[in-house]
């Protein structure tokens, strides 16, 4: 199959690949640039377990090719935290033991980071709504709530 060189900014790095026309972001993090933290769930838009952010918004990555993804800023969970420092949120998630497997963590650490930022004191029903298609097949939501209400908070003493 053709290929199409592009330049991809994945957490703050420009990276030059060639890629097929149909290959999606997915592929692209984890099998070329060894971003694994994203995780493959379903492949199919159905368990947001892929979602990295694209301009700050959370997308699912199976459902995005990589060529759309020109001229974008692409972050996963490896470039949320700062050098060393870990992201507030990512430290909500482990004080309120909302991590069990940690298959869907990293995408709900990247939905809920992105929802504080854009509404940094949300209600119940605001992180709901934004985490309505994370599945998580372990913790049953409730730590997954506190987590993202505690990690608002520190992200608000932040900023
Ligand atoms: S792997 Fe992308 S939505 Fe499930
Ligand atoms: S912690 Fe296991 S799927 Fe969510």
């Amino acid at each position: 199959m053709n290929t199409i060189s592009i330049e991809l900014n994945v957490n703050g790095r420009d990276w030059q690949l060639s890629v097929a026309p149909n290959e999606m972001l997915l592929n692209v993090l984890r099998e070329r640039l060894h971003y694994t933290g994203t995780k493959y769930g379903c492949g199919i838009g159905e368990c947001s377990a892929c979602t990295v952010l694209m301009d700050d918004t959370p997308v699912l990555s199976c459902q995005i090719l990589a060529v759309q993804c020109v001229g974008k800023k692409i972050v996963t969970i490896e470039g949320l935290a700062e050098g060393q420092e870990s992201h507030p949120m990512q430290d909500a998630f482990i004080e309120e033991g909302a991590v069990q497997c940690g298959f869907c963590t990293p995408a709900m650490v990247l939905t809920a980071a992105a929802l504080v930022k854009e509404k940094p004191d949300p209600e119940n029903q605001d992180i709901r709504d934004a985490l309505r298609g994370n599945f998580c097949r372990c913790t049953g939501y409730v730590k997954i709530l506190k987590a993202v209400q505690s990690g608002a908070r520190k992200m608000r003493e932040l900023s």
